[in-house]
């Protein structure tokens, strides 16, 4: 049970990355070089709502447990620095380092302000450190690629290495315009253009934040897809903001998707569920992925928010959280390639969690009748891993009471008839700061021999949920009371089995 009572202690996450004061969103320029992984991350160094954006940085080496940094790229009177990506330049292409001492680039967007010429537009700007990330210099002949647009973003950058060549490729957003745009370069600075994606599948909000990368089908190097990821604000499957995700295929000029189910950009409701979600929740966005990650992995982190309250979320002092870092891998499920997604745990790192020398809660398999189970206080808590293995059978809904105390509780349901797993944070505590917050948030999981498999972790102020091994999640902020720490099982008539459980970090 924690002690603290100030609103920021309260709901300040202890293993998701916060800035120590002040505002954040999206994560940016997420990078590996020298043994650290940096996340920079959109900054309000001064306030705690979105403006003065920045480039805040912090450092990790285990992805676990960061360390924040100074400001590493900040606003000016000419510009807002605005999402991108960092990529180590091994080959020291563009020059500014040395072979010896290859650079750290920032690929980012300038926000023109009216005090400078462009104002008014959206381009694209190199920033570089030749310490490691310690400190940045802006490069002299920014912007590098400026198509005059006023709505041109969030560039994301790799080194392309295939049967068409080898050279770095950004894909960036004309976001108004609901499209992913591909450049290609030799040196960072001179862009030539490729090719354009979009609009197609979800296109009720901007397009922003995108990523692309090639990831092997159930670890086969020689079966590979392209995946593209674009965020989407607002029009995402759970209200407002939201990633999705193409899979398919990127010959080095053009990325053609195999997962289109609509075009252009008509809205069609009705096939919302079938486009590719990153996340059925409310509050995983703008995510995108580390570049030059040790061996091959895909890590993604998103921001725990959503545009259309972000800004009201009930925090004193600091305001937005990371998601966990999420492992990212194709896999075939159900006769169709898929992403699966796992989340670095914070409870397998000696020392990162409390009470991490006690043992975990756990119980067997048994029945698991009708009616709520409550689990022993010492299991209960506002920082947990769950592990609960369920096997519905008879049963027409089973599932978990989360972050409870009397009527307050975040439910977690899995409803046999229509096999939809829902996050319901209608009750779950304050609510009020905008009238959408209280949502039930659901996603399709088919039961894989008759069981549902769920990992979930709390995180004081959020609800990450991995079904059948990270085939769907759910992520959702929720702002209960101190005191609701209860954790409950439950079924609505007998038939059902629990087939395990196992709680981390309670008491
Ligand atoms: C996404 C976004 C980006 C933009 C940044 C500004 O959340 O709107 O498109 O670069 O935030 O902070």
């Amino acid at each position: 049970m924690t002690t603290t009572t100030a609103l920021g202690c309260q709901y300040r996450p202890q293993h998701h990355y916060t800035a120590d004061r002040n505002w954040l969103n999206d994560p940016n320029g997420l990078v590996y070089a020298n043994g650290t992984y940096h996340l920079f991350y959109q900054h309000n160094p001064s306030g705690n709502g979105w403006g003065n954006m920045s480039w805040g940085h912090a450092t990790s080496a285990d992805l676990l447990h960061w360390d924040e940094q100074p400001v590493a790229i900040a606003c000016d009177d000419q510009e807002a620095i605005f999402s991108g990506s960092a990529v180590l330049d091994g080959a020291n292409t563009s020059g500014f380092g040395t072979p010896d001492n290859p650079p750290l680039v920032a690929i980012y967007t300038s926000a023109y302000s009216p005090a400078s010429p462009l104002s008014g537009r959206q381009a694209q700007s190199l920033a570089y450190s030749t310490d490691n990330g310690a400190t940045w210099i802006k490069h002299a002949g920014n912007p590098v690629l400026d198509r005059g647009s006023a709505d041109f973003r969030d560039p994301k950058v790799f080194w392309y290495d295939g049967a068409a060549g080898s050279y770095w490729v950004m894909v960036a957003v004309e976001a108004m315009d609901r499209e992913a745009v591909l450049y290609k370069s030799a040196d960072l600075k001179a862009w030539e253009y490729l090719s354009t994606f979009g609009p197609a599948n979800a296109t009720g909000g901007v397009w922003e934040c995108p990523d692309l990368f090639e990831l092997p089908v159930d670890g086969n190097p020689g079966n590979t897809k392209w995946v593209l990821v674009v965020n989407l604000n607002p029009g995402g499957i759970a209200g407002g903001s939201a990633g999705q995700y193409f899979l398919g295929t990127f010959d080095g000029v053009a990325f053609v998707s195999e997962t289109t189910v609509t075009e252009g950009l008509q809205k069609d409701e009705s096939r919302m569920a079938e486009y590719g979600w990153l996340d059925w929740g409310r509050d995983y966005y703008a995510a995108v992925s580390f570049s030059n990650a040790p061996d091959g992995r895909r890590l993604m982190i998103g921001w725990m928010n959503n545009w259309e309250y972000g800004a009201l979320t009930p925090t004193d002092g600091w305001r937005g959280a990371m998601s966990l870092v999420r492992e990212v891998r194709l896999a075939v499920r159900g006769g169709r390639v898929v992403p699966m997604q796992t989340a670095l745990d914070p409870f397998e790192s000696v020392g990162a969690g409390r009470n991490l020398g006690a043992s975990p809660y756990s119980e067997a398999a048994r029945p698991l009748p009708a009616g709520t189970h409550w689990i022993p206080a010492e299991a209960s808590g506002d920082v947990l891993r769950i592990d609960a293995e369920f096997e519905p059978g008879a049963a027409g809904e089973v599932g978990l009471l989360l972050r409870a105390s009397g009527a307050e509780r975040t439910v977690l349901a899995y409803r046999c008839a229509t096999g939809v797993l829902s996050l319901d944070r209608t009750a779950s505590g304050n609510t009020d700061f905008h009238e959408s917050f209280a949502s039930l948030e659901s996603v399709p999981v088919p039961l894989e021999n008759g069981r549902l498999r769920l990992r979930i972790f709390l995180d004081r102020c959020s609800v990450e949920v991995f079904a059948q091994d990270g085939l769907a999640t759910i992520t959702d902020q929720v702002f209960p009371a101190e005191s609701s720490t209860q954790v409950g099982l439950f079924a609505d008539r007998d038939g059902g089995r629990l087939v395990s459980l196992a709680i981390v970090g309670g008491g």
